[in-house]
């Protein structure tokens, strides 16, 4: 062991890096010079490098402070910080081998930040590990290192080995573990599809890099030699019992995701925390929420994007500083992470979709618009609230129930005296071709009568709760239910067919058509048991993340409760989403349709079984602009069906603000009302004329363009696209996309720019250059890349469609079931070049495997030379009509004489001069067979 008293702090960043401050540059490039013993290179089919001196190893611009010079020469944006409890010292700080440098926060400008750059920082190449071997056996490394300084943390794993496995050219996965005892993975996402499909002899996107003499490894990207992750003895490499921590620089500041946090679209990296560990927290900037999302995209300098996740379900902190550096700190499991060379952000989603799991693919009709609220109370006040807003004409296809329709608010039950009719009930609303939706919490109640409640009673039979480590019983708790609660353990064998005998038992009894599970973190209305947790290794760490209260048992089991897999400590994370599997298997079985499931908890990967509400937010402007990036983030999380609920569900709703937030909220993937039982009524009908105006003009732009966002939803099932989508996913060689997050785009086509302020009746916004259309004046824009300020009546959304697109519609009913029945519409807007394109996914909307068993259509649309024509994508044999009765186009500048169809036959049409805009109605074209539409000019 060597001492690691005396360490450098105060040493080589070259001193005329800083010279440039004194022309008045107030940001600058540094480049770093590092100096290598020795190296171990792993050359992936043949590219072997070096670090030579003058690498640029980082490359970014950061702010430097007054204080730099003052305090030694670790900028202050490079401090990795060495003492993340709080009390740090000087003493307790050179005590772990640490740089000791305070800073006078009376000269920070930045106070607002939780984190700063931290007192007590790494001094350069700390030596945690060394290499004392390696091999390259194909295209992957292997190396064994061994700890050579004890860290401040108990039980430093003494050998540890690193390890990459090329999963494809564009995915590269690097692992690193104890070799003696193998410690915790998450049993999610399911690795065994991937691993068989490796793919052998390819040339990567990345090179590997690692140096025998320090932790740690780095990629470059093998395009231009870009490094996107760097992590060779920056900060404190750390691999011990209950303390893993690994830091890198990051290639610039353009970094999205890390949920679920209540932040911009583009992360602050000015010294941010991002905690994960899910908890029953209404969204709050800087609190750990509900879900955990340890995966991030980043834009690096030249426009490619990277991905990276690090498949870990520990609780943790990442952080983000401005260097830009992310340092990941977790207190449990491995370290394994995935790269992602995209180099698009699309390319970069689609290959961690390979890892995660791709979307389910929803039901059509649960892409129609949903209503409820907490405290109904009846089956009379849920009619009457269903048939109001049906009268009213709203497009409306799903009605919910929160847990006032149980009995004792125990799970599988109805309220036999105020829900007594729900069985009938749940029978009309799908006579009207609607469709209902339950309740279902995590925990199961204990207290009823043995012989009464048989989801307790068979539960404990079938050994299926979490059990408290102390009694080896079921660990018991208290939520919803009377006098206490226990938990299913999602990882034990025998929970699926308990979880499909309890929703089977329950769906005998009234039909409901898919499921809403809630309190899934595992919410806990206690911290733990009556009296806590006992005082143990688990519950108190000796690190315990940056977790609202500093508790992890807060609200929440103890953490040394048993799973089948393991302890509470580790599998927290993924708890609600083994509910989410448990659930749509079950639905999938119970009713031979797609099972459709909004889970409030989620893990990596729960966007294969289950979509994501944002929980219980508050009706507030704030929460109202905050849920885009909300909604946006889950996007990038594979979890494309996602939605806030609309109006806000904490606190009263205003008609102002609830009138902009149905228009927005007509626009989410998943569109519900919603609210708690302590506010005012908020459903449309209940907010007044104008709310009702403006949800039945967007929402039935919404249903106008279902067949629009189906396609997109078969596309994210199928590949791993966005549908909600961050403009910066379109538009990635635009820098002034990479922060926008007030407005959003439907796949390519359709941009939504809601207004999120009140009063107002116009809104600025972000035109990326190229041609866009008004979609309700088809007015043309053309873009240079300029901010617009569009008009904005109280009743109305702007929305921009994008020239070169052709969006599939249908005319619109009241519910999904009726505007299926209607004919198709083609809207075309030409670019510049008259030139469009789009397609149309289409199947029976609810069978299981309609792609699998090809009982599809999947079209082609194009126009070129004043000629729209179809072709099929993929053969599919769907025997379902589908007809053409409408096909418009923006953007002809010269008048139209004629117009036929399959190039015989002239037919009636109407052509605006004014507008540009050709409309051809009356058709009836059979989509079954390709056509073709075409127009001609006056001689
Ligand atoms: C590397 O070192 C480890 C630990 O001592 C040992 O188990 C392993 O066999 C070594 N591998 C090679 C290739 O030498
Ligand atoms: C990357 O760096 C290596 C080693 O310095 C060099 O051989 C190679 O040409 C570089 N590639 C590019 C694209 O710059
Ligand atoms: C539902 O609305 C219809 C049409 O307005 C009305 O006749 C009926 O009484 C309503 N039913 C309930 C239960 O409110
Ligand atoms: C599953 O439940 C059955 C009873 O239905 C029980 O006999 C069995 O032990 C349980 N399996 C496990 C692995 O506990
Ligand atoms: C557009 O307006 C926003 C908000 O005022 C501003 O931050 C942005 O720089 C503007 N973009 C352009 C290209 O002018
Ligand atoms: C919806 O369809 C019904 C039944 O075909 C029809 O009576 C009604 O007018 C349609 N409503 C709208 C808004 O198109």
């Amino acid at each position: 062991m060597i001492s690691i008293k005396n360490v450098l702090c105060n040493q080589s960043v070259k001193k005329h890096s800083f010279a440039l401050k004194s022309f008045g540059f107030r940001f600058l490039f540094i480049f770093f010079t590092l100096t290598v013993t020795s190296l171990i290179v792993t050359p992936v089919h043949a590219i072997f490098h070096v670090y030579a001196p003058s690498d640029p190893i980082l490359r970014t611009s950061y702010a430097i402070d007054d204080n730099e010079q003052k305090f030694g020469n670790i900028p202050k944006a490079l401090r990795f910080d060495c003492h993340p409890e709080d009390g740090a010292s000087q003493l307790s700080c050179t005590n772990r081998g640490c740089c000791w440098n305070p800073i006078d926060d009376d000269n920070d400008s930045e106070n607002m930040y939780r984190l700063d750059a931290p007192f007590c920082y790494y001094p350069e190449d700390w030596p945690g590990y060394e290499f004392i071997n390696s091999t390259i056996k194909g295209n992957d490394f292997s190396g064994f290192l061994i700890r050579k300084v004890k860290s401040f943390y108990n039980d430093d794993i003494p050998v540890i080995k690193m390890e990459t496995t090329t999963l494809s050219d564009s995915i590269l996965r690097v692992k690193i573990n104890d070799p003696q005892s193998p410690r915790y993975e998450p049993p999610w996402p399911v690795k065994s599809n991937w691993e068989t499909s490796r793919v052998k002899d390819s040339s990567p996107k990345y090179i590997f890099q690692t140096d025998s003499s320090r932790p740690g490894f780095a990629i470059k990207r093998a395009a231009d030699n870009n490094t996107i992750f760097d992590a060779i003895g920056k900060g404190g490499f750390i691999f011990s019992e209950r303390f893993l921590q690994i830091s890198s620089l990051l290639p610039s500041h353009n970094i999205y995701g890390l949920g679920e946090h209540r932040t911009k679209l583009k992360l602050n990296t000015n010294w941010n925390s991002f905690t994960m560990f899910n908890k029953d927290q209404p969204p709050t900037e800087q609190a750990n929420l509900y879900g955990s999302h340890p995966f991030y995209i980043v834009i690096e300098d030249s426009g490619d994007c990277h991905g990276v996740l690090f498949l870990n379900s520990n609780a943790m902190d990442i952080i983000l500083q401005p260097a830009p550096a992310i340092t990941f700190r977790t207190i449990g499991g491995i370290l394994d992470f995935y790269f992602f060379m995209g180099p698009t952000p699309a390319d970069v989603l689609r290959q961690y979709a390979e890892i995660v799991g791709k979307p389910f693919f929803p039901p059509y009709w649960s892409l129609g618009f949903h209503l409820c609220q907490l405290g109904y109370g009846s089956v009379s006040r849920t009619r009457e609230v269903w048939n109001r807003t049906r009268n009213a004409g709203i497009p409306f296809d799903t009605q919910w129930n929160d847990i006032d329709y149980m009995e004792n608010r125990n799970d599988f039950t109805y309220d036999k005296k105020n829900f007594k009719d729900l069985p009938q009930f749940v029978d009309e609303i799908h006579s009207m071709g609607m469709h209902y939706i339950p309740m279902i919490d995590a925990g199961v109640a204990v207290a009823e009568k043995a012989g009464t409640y048989l989801p307790y009673d068979e539960g404990l039979r079938d050994d299926v709760f979490v059990k408290d480590a102390e009694t080896n019983q079921p660990f018991t708790g208290k939520v919803w239910n009377p006098i206490a609660t226990v938990w299913p353990d999602f990882t034990h064998p025998n929970s699926t067919a308990y979880y499909f005998r309890m929703l089977k038992s329950m769906h005998d009894m009234f039909a409901f058509d898919g499921l809403w599970i809630d309190m899934n973190e595992p919410s806990n209305f206690l911290n733990g048991k009556v009296n806590g947790c006992t005082y143990n290794k688990l519950d108190y760490p000796q690190y315990v993340p940056h977790v609202v209260d500093r508790l992890l048992a807060t609200k929440t089991l103890c953490m040394n409760a048993k799973h089948h897999l393991g302890s509470h400590y580790n599998l927290h994370n993924t708890y609600g989403t083994g509910q989410a599997i448990a659930a749509n298997l079950a639905m999938r079985k119970i009713r031979s349709k797609r099972p459709f499931i909004i889970s409030r908890s989620t893990w990596e990967g729960a966007g294969h079984y289950a979509g994501h509400w944002t929980g219980d937010i508050y009706s507030s402007w704030h929460d109202l602009r905050m849920s885009i990036p909300e909604v946006l983030s889950y996007s990038l999380y594979q979890v494309p069906m996602v939605g806030a609920d609309i109006c806000g569900f904490d606190g009263n709703a205003s008609v102002s603000l609830c009138n902009r937030w149905v228009q927005l909220g007509a626009f989410y993937p998943f569109a519900r009302n919603h609210n708690s039982d302590d506010t005012i009524v908020q459903d449309p009908v209940a907010m007044g004329d104008l709310v009702v105006e403006s949800a039945k003009k967007a929402l039935m732009i919404r249903y106008r363009f279902l067949p629009y966002l189906y396609t997109l939803f078969f596309k994210a099932h199928k590949f791993g696209d966005t549908v909600a989508r961050p403009l910066f996913v379109e538009f990635t060689n635009d820098r002034n996309t990479y922060s926008i997050d007030k407005q959003f785009l439907w796949g390519r086509s359709l941009m939504i720019i809601p207004v999120l302020e009140e009063n107002e009746v116009e809104v600025t916004a972000y035109i990326p250059p190229g041609p866009w259309y008004d979609f309700y004046s088809k007015a043309f824009t053309f873009s240079k890349g300029e901010n617009f300020t569009l008009k904005a009546p109280l009743d109305t959304i702007p929305l921009m469609i994008r020239g070169g697109s052709i969006l599939p519609g249908q005319t619109p009913n009241v519910t999904t079931t009726l505007s299926r029945k209607n004919k198709f519409e083609l809207l075309v807007a030409l670019d510049g070049n008259g030139f469009a394109s789009g397609e149309l996914y289409w199947d029976d909307g609810d069978s299981l495997d309609s792609f699998e068993k090809q009982q599809f259509r999947w079209l082609n649309f194009t126009v070129k030379d004043q000629k729209l024509t179809s072709r099929k994508v993929e053969k599919g044999g769907l025997s379902q009509d589908m007809i053409l009765g409408r096909v418009s186009v923006m953007g002809i500048s010269r008048k139209v004489h004629r117009v036929f169809l399959n190039d015989n036959s002239s037919i009636p049409f109407m052509y605006n001069k004014r507008r540009l805009y050709l409309n051809v109605r009356g058709l009836h074209v059979d989509l079954k067979r390709n056509f073709t539409l075409s127009w001609a000019f006056e001689e």
